[in-house]
């Protein structure tokens, strides 16, 4: 049972059977992204002092100018995951392919996969608001032995054994689920230590808070439109609220305590949304679900689909159980 302000060491140990499979190397795991959250953590808390801020000067393979600060954490998580001998492969939003690790012994005896969005809301870095990085843990399907295969990655997320997300904000939290709920800790930095701050999250089911950018609106399908103007609609609940960060980790770890609505839709310009399957829409998926919230493209749910692409996109609907099946009524009647 979780004790409130048990540092994240005190409950891994307590919950080590949460841990499918787990001889201890899921726990490892863990261990070695909140040491990379914490050293991330750092250089997002100095963003605007030490030359961290800005374009990289390159272009990710998603056709979007690198932040400084996502090649940063990019390489901060590679190098931490890399070194604690645990993780075969590694696929991110800001590789072109994945990353192959055979172990010290070039063996290729680990048996985990991670995918991460190493920086989620670039866009938000220069201007001091908060961001976020995204994890998500397979177990390979290939033999143990062997490199990965893109087979290891390409995994539905109902295959996931540990998804989770750290965020930088007014207080830097690491959010995670094994498959047995969603807890949250939150870094004291004077102490380096993270504290069981939020245990056994629950997504409300229903909300008041709805969150797009309606920005995109004219180029929306005709289901979202209608969503859009049902949500400006007077209702008995009273008016909801719109709320969009453009950190999707942002967006949704507020709804999940408030409860609320995420939607990145498909768009005529966009014809599979703008998130990514396997690094945003699959990890973020298997917490909210965990949390009892739900996650579907608009019709079916998103821990179901079946991968075929490293980067491939899909529309997100994401949030209280009763404001995604909502959506869902709008989409289903104008599909
Ligand atoms: P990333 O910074 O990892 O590329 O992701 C940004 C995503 C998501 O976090 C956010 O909700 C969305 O992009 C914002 O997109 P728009 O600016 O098009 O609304
Ligand atoms: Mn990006
Ligand atoms: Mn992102
Ligand atoms: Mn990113």
């Amino acid at each position: 049972m979780s004790k409130k302000n048990q540092t994240l060491g005190e409950f891994i140990i307590e919950n080590q059977e949460d841990f499918a499979y787990s001889s201890g190397e899921l726990s490892r795991l863990i261990n070695s992204i909140r040491l990379a959250a914490k050293v991330v953590n750092h250089e997002v808390n100095k963003a605007g002092l030490v030359d961290i801020i800005g374009a990289h000067g390159e272009t990710n393979i998603q056709g979007e100018d690198q932040q400084k600060l996502d090649v940063y954490a990019n390489d901060t998580f590679i190098k931490t995951l890399t070194n604690r001998e645990i993780v075969c492969g590694i696929a991110s939003e800001e590789n072109d392919d994945f990353i192959t690790i055979e172990g010290h012994n070039k063996d290729h005896k680990n048996k985990y996969v991670v995918l991460m969005d190493p920086l989620d809301g670039s866009s938000n870095i220069d201007v001091n608001v908060s961001v976020g990085t995204i994890f998500s843990v397979y177990r390979r399907v290939t033999p143990v032995g062997t490199p990965v295969t893109k087979e290891d990655f390409l995994q539905p997320g109902n295959k996931q054994v540990a998804a989770g997300y750290i965020i930088y904000g007014t207080s830097t939290m690491l959010v995670y689920t094994t498959g047995n709920g969603v807890n949250g800790f939150t870094l004291n930095p004077a102490l380096g230590s993270w504290y069981l701050s939020h245990p056994q999250m629950k997504f409300p089911e229903t909300g008041t808070i709805y969150s797009i950018n309606e920005g995109n609106y004219i180029h929306f399908p005709q289901g979202v439109k209608d969503y859009i103007k049902y949500c400006q609609e007077e209702k008995p609940e009273g008016p909801y609220t719109s709320r969009y960060i453009g950190s999707m980790v942002s967006d949704i770890h507020r709804n999940m305590i408030k409860g609320g609505i995420f939607i990145y839709p498909k768009s005529s310009q966009n014809s599979s949304g703008k998130l990514r399957l396997l690094y945003e829409c699959n990890p973020m998926a298997f917490i909210v679900e965990q949390a009892g919230g739900k996650a579907s493209d608009g019709f079916d749910r998103i821990l179901d689909l079946k991968p075929t692409e490293l980067h491939q996109r899909v529309p997100f609907f994401c949030g209280s159980t009763k404001m995604v099946e909502k959506a869902e009524e709008f989409m289903t009647a104008k599909d």
